[in-house]
């Protein structure tokens, strides 16, 4: 028997994989501050799936709260899967933004799943397996299409991914960020946005079908909207080939030319 733990599994993608790992046979330990719609999900999954869920409430901004679920990565029963899904949107320009909410973002978007993949990642070297799924965002790709800083929390999400799925990798742990773009969720109500406005919004279930497609195959990057993979490819080997590129020295366009 698995277990996966599922933060922001209330609602949106993380009811879409407390889901899916349900009907794989996986224990769960859902996450969440909406005790009651836990609950719901649990007693569904318990009965439709015969498997055992742990309901743990908390407020991932709280750090008390953000601690007794790093705790319960640590010990109790292994976590073979962390999934990182909490999060939320914070609509409009940097300039006006209140920093209080600012404050709030990155410890939800940035603080929790980071501090929760370093409680989790110890026992998962030791076993030599595990998962941890983060969610990211196309936008961390195109920071210009969304104003304040909603997308460098998911640039965040992708680099932190990606080094450490290079640290934990050979030792057996794999890493995986998903990259949504639109997804049909209460995210954007939630940061009071209208859903209708916004073009090409991918259902929900279908998002994470795809990411566990790729999950399945064990890829670094998964972007379930992007049709033509190579366009990734091209961006990803642009970056692998960067270290050769670096010098000791400025480069030529940096040299102050005529000063002595
Ligand atoms: N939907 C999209 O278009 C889209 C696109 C790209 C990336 N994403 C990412 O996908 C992830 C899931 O979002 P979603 O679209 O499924 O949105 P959602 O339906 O609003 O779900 C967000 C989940 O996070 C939980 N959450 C929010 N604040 C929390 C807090 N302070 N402590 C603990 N849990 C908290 C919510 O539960 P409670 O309110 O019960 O706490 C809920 O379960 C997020 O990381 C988001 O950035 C979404």
């Amino acid at each position: 028997m698995s277990t996966a733990l599922i933060t922001g599994a209330s609602s949106g993608i993380g009811a879409a994989y407390a889901r899916r790992f349900a009907a794989r046979g996986y224990d769960l330990v859902v996450v969440a501050r909406a005790t009651e719609r836990l609950e719901t999900l649990a007693t569904e999954l318990r009965e439709t799936h015969r498997i055992s869920v742990e309901v743990l409430p908390a407020d991932l901004t709280n750090a008390v709260q953000l601690e007794a679920v790093a705790t319960r990565l640590r010990s109790g029963s292994p976590i073979d899967v962390l999934v990182n899904n909490a999060g939320a949107a914070l609509l409009g320009n940097f300039e006006t933004a209140d920093p209080a909410s600012m404050e709030r973002l990155l410890s939800l978007n940035v603080t929790a799943p980071t501090l929760l993949a370093s409680a989790a990642i110890g026992g998962m070297v030791k076993r030599g397996s595990g998962a941890i799924i983060n969610l990211g965002s196309v936008v961390s790709l195109m920071p210009g299409y969304f104003p304040g800083i909603y997308s460098a929390t998911k640039s965040y999400i992708l680099t932190f991914s990606q080094g450490l799925a290079a640290e934990v990798g050979p030792k057996g742990v794999y890493v995986q960020a998903v990259l949504p773009a639109a997804t049909k969720t209460e995210i954007w109500e939630r940061a009071g946005a209208d859903l209708s406005q916004i073009p090409n919004v991918m259902e929900v279930d279908d998002l994470v079908d795809a990411a566990l497609v790729g999950f399945d195959r064990r890829e670094a990057v998964t972007i379930p909207p992007l049709s033509d993979a190579s366009l990734w490819e091209a961006f990803e080997g642009a970056r692998a080939v960067l270290p050769s590129g670096l010098g000791a020295k400025p480069a030529e366009r940096y040299r102050a030319h005529g000063h002595a």
